[in-house]
C-alpha cells in the first residue's frame, strides 16, 4: 500500500504550512511517489484570467498502472473490490488486485478490438456492478476518454450527453437491479441511440437476463471478451491529456461536461482519499455513492485503488430488502470507513434505531458525509447510532468540478465541528468574498472562492471553454468561484450554507432549475414556468414549480402528472418537482426578470418576511400565489 497520510495534527499542520508557502514544492513531493514513465518538467502553470491550469507539465503516465500494476508487485492477492449485489441471495464477490488487473486489461483489449483508441469518447451507462469499474479503468488503460452517465438518467438525458461528447461507443447492460426495481437500461439506451449518430458500437453486459431488442451495432460483452487476451500494455498519456468527462447540471442550458486530466487528478484523489479517511493497510472502505457521480469516480475507483485500498461497491439501495441494508453490509464485510450522503442518513434516521443497533458495527472507525450541508440532527444521529460516538465524522465539501475533496477535517487528526466542513486541505487556498469581490477576514459570512489551483481542478468544459470561463472564473476575476456561500468561525472553520446560484441540491444531486423549466415548457399547455428549491426534511431540498398555462385547466391533477412525467423523461425521475402549482402570473421585475427570491420564500412558507415587493411589475400576483398554494 502507498502511504502519504499525515497521522498526527503536527505533521498535518507542518504540511499545510509548506503547501501554502510553496504549493509547487509541496505537490512535487507528493507526485514523486507515483509511477511515471517520464517526470514532469514543470509542476504548475496557471492563469486564472485566461483561464488555464496545467499540472506536472510534460509528465507521462497511465493512471491504471498506478491503480493496478504497481500493486501487483507488493500485494497481488489483496482484495481491490468487494462487490455486494442488490439481492441478498446472490453471493458477494471479492476481486483481488491481480484479478482486477487481468480483467481490466482484457476489457481494454475488447474496446481496442472494436476500434476504440486514445482520445475517443466512450459513454458508459451501466448498473453498479464490478464491470462498471472495469469499463472505466479499461478506457483509462487505452487512453479513451470515459463519460459515465448515471444509470438513473432518462433516454433523452443520455442522448444529450452522448451527442455533446460525440461518443463513438456505448457500454451498457441489459438491465440493472436497484431495490425491488429492474431498470431496462438497454431499452433506454436503444431509445437514446435513435438520436445519436456517432455511436458505432454498443457493448452490452448481461446482468438481468431480461428480453432486449438487438440492433446491428450491438455486441455482447461476454462474447467479445472471449475473443481477446488479458495482455494490454498501458497507453502512455501526457499528464494533461483528458482522463474523463463527467456531466454536471448548470444553472442554465445544457449540462456541463467537466473535463478532468490524468496526472493532477490521480495525485489529488489518492492523496486526499488517504488523508481524509485515514485509510490504513487492510482496512475495508465503503463509499455508497454511484459511480455515475464524481464521488464514485474519485472515491470508489481512482483514489482508493491508487493507494492500494480495498473498496466496496454496492449495487442496491439503503432500503432494500429493509432499511438496515447499509448496517447489514457494514457488519458483513467489517467495513472500517463508511462514506455516505446526508439525504441517506436523514431517510434512515426516520426508522427505528433497532435497525441499526441489531448489527455489529464495531469495525467502523471513520464516518464520512458528502453532497450537501449536513444538518445538526442528522449529524448527531450518525454520530450516536452509527459511530457510537467513537468514530470521527468527516464532512467533505467538494464538487464535480473540483475532482476531489477540498474542505474537510482529517478523521481523528484535525478537530471536527458538527455541520462544519471545517478546514481546507493542504494547498487549497479558500477565501470568503463580499458581493463586490473583496476578500473578507476573520469570522464572517460570504461567497466561497479559491485563489490558487489544486491538482484535480477540472480543466475545461468539453467543447465550451468560454462557458468554463464564464461560470467559474468571471464572477470574481482571479478566483475560482464554486457557486456556494459559506460562513467562517473564529478558528477558521468553514460551514457551507448552500448554493448562491440557480442550482438546487436534491438528495445530494445537483440540479439546475433552468433545464427543468425548459422541460415543463415543452408541455402544450404551459406558457412559462419557474422552478425553485425549498427545504425538505429527507431530501435536503425539494423542487417547487410554478407554471402559467395558456388556458383554463379542467383537470389540474392530470396536468401535474403529465408535467412530472415530462421532467422524468427529459432529465430523470430525480428532477421531478414535489409540488407543481398553476398560477396566472409570476412575480417579475420591471425588466421582466422572474423574482426567484420571492418564489423561494413562498415555496418555503416563509411568508412573514417577503422583503420589498413594491418594485415588482405585478405585486398583486404574490398574494394570489400564496392564497392558492396547494
Ligand atoms: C455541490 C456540488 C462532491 C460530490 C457530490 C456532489 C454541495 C457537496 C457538500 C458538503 C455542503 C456540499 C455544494 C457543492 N456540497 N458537498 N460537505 N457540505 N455542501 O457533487 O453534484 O458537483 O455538487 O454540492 O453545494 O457546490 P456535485
Amino acid at each position: 500500500m502507498i502511504d502519504f497520510a499525515y497521522r498526527t495534527s503536527n505533521d498535518y499542520l507542518e504540511a499545510k504550512e509548506k503547501a501554502t508557502d510553496n504549493p509547487e514544492a509541496f505537490w512535487n513531493e507528493v507526485a514523486i511517489t507515483f509511477d511515471w514513465h517520464k517526470p514532469w518538467v514543470k509542476v504548475l502553470e496557471y492563469d486564472f484570467h485566461k483561464p488555464s491550469v496545467k499540472w506536472f507539465l510534460g509528465g507521462k503516465l497511465n493512471i491504471t498502472e498506478n491503480c493496478l500494476d504497481r500493486h501487483l508487485k507488493t500485494q497481488p492477492n489483496q482484495t481491490a473490490i468487494i462487490f455486494e449485489p442488490n439481492d441478498l441471495s446472490e453471493a458477494a464477490q471479492r476481486i483481488s488486485y491481480k484479478e482486477l488487473h487481468s480483467r481490466v486489461c482484457q476489457a481494454a483489449n475488447m474496446l481496442k478490438a472494436n476500434g476504440a483508441k486514445k482520445g475517443d469518447r466512450i459513454c458508459i451507462y451501466m448498473p453498479m456492478v464490478p464491470e462498471l469499474a472495469i469499463a472505466v479503468l479499461a478506457c483509462a488503460r487505452i487512453g479513451a476518454i470515459h463519460s459515465v452517465v448515471f444509470a438513473g438518467f432518462s433516454a433523452s438525458a443520455l442522448a444529450t450527453r452522448i451527442n455533446d461528447a460525440d461518443c463513438k461507443m456505448l457500454l451498457t447492460a441489459d438491465g440493472g437491479y436497484r431495490g425491488n426495481k429492474v431498470t431496462p437500461l438497454k431499452a433506454i439506451a436503444d431509445e437514446a441511440l435513435t438520436q445519436c449518430a456517432s455511436i458505432t458500437h454498443c457493448i452490452v453486459l448481461k446482468r438481468t437476463g431480461q428480453n432486449i431488442a438487438w440492433n446491428t451495432i450491438d455486441l455482447w460483452w461476454h462474447e467479445e471478451i472471449e475473443k481477446v487476451t488479458n495482455n494490454c500494455p498501458a497507453e502512455i498519456m501526457d499528464s494533461e491529456d483528458p482522463l474523463f468527462i463527467l456531466y454536471t447540471s448548470g444553472s442554465t442550458g445544457t449540462p456541463k461536461g467537466m473535463v478532468h486530466s490524468c496526472g493532477g487528478y490521480m495525485v489529488y484523489t489518492a492523496f486526499s482519499f488517504q488523508n481524509v479517511f485515514q485509510y490504513q493497510k487492510g482496512d475495508v472502505y465503503w463509499c455508497t455513492a454511484d459511480i455515475g457521480w464524481i464521488t464514485g469516480h474519485s472515491y470508489i475507483i481512482y483514489g482508493p485503488l491508487a493507494v492500494g485500498a480495498t473498496t466496496l461497491m454496492f449495487e442496491g439501495v439503503p432500503s432494500y430488502p429493509d432499511y438496515d441494508r447499509f448496517w447489514e453490509v457494514c457488519a458483513k464485510h467489517k467495513v472500517n470507513q463508511f462514506y455516505t450522503a446526508p439525504t441517506a442518513i436523514r431517510a434512515l434516521q426516520k426508522h427505528p434505531s433497532e435497525l441499526v443497533s441489531k448489527h455489529d458495527l464495531s469495525s467502523l472507525k471513520v464516518l464520512g458525509s458528502v453532497g450537501e450541508p449536513i444538518n445538526e440532527e442528522a449529524w448527531h444521529w450518525y454520530d450516536e447510532h452509527v459511530g457510537k460516538k467513537k468514530c470521527p465524522i468527516v464532512d467533505t465539501w467538494w464538487q464535480t468540478e473540483t475532482g476531489g475533496i477540498l474542505i474537510t477535517s482529517l478523521a481523528g487528526v484535525t478537530p471536527q465541528k458538527p455541520t462544519y466542513a471545517t478546514l481546507p486541505m493542504p494547498g487549497v487556498q479558500v477565501v470568503l468574498l463580499d458581493n463586490e469581490g473583496n476578500e473578507i477576514e476573520a469570522e464572517a459570512e460570504g461567497i466561497l472562492a479559491i485563489k490558487h489551483p489544486w491538482p484535480s481542478i477540472a480543466r475545461t468544459i468539453w467543447g465550451n471553454h468560454e462557458r468554463y470561463k464564464n461560470v467559474y472564473f468571471s464572477a470574481y476575476p482571479g478566483y475560482y468561484f464554486p457557486g456556494d456561500g459559506a460562513l467562517r468561525d473564529a478558528q477558521g472553520n468553514y460551514r457551507i450554507t448552500g448554493r448562491v446560484d440557480d442550482v438546487v441540491i436534491v438528495s445530494g444531486h445537483n440540479l439546475g432549475t433552468a433545464p427543468i423549466e425548459n422541460a415543463l415548457n415543452e408541455h402544450e399547455s404551459v406558457v412559462e414556468s419557474a422552478v425553485v428549491g425549498f427545504p425538505h426534511d429527507v431530501k435536503g431540498n425539494a423542487l417547487y414549480a410554478f407554471v402559467i398555462t395558456n388556458d383554463i385547466i379542467d383537470d389540474e391533477e392530470a396536468l401535474v402528472d403529465a408535467l412530472r412525467a415530462i421532467v422524468a423523461k427529459t432529465i430523470g425521475p430525480i428532477a421531478k418537482p414535489d409540488c407543481i402549482q398553476v398560477v396566472s402570473g409570476l412575480p417579475k421585475t420591471r425588466s421582466g426578470k422572474i423574482m426567484r427570491r420571492i418564489l423561494r420564500k413562498i415555496a418555503a412558507d416563509q411568508l412573514d418576511n417577503m422583503g420589498d415587493i413594491s418594485t415588482l411589475l405585478n405585486p398583486e400576483i404574490v398574494e394570489e400565489i400564496i392564497k392558492n398554494k396547494p
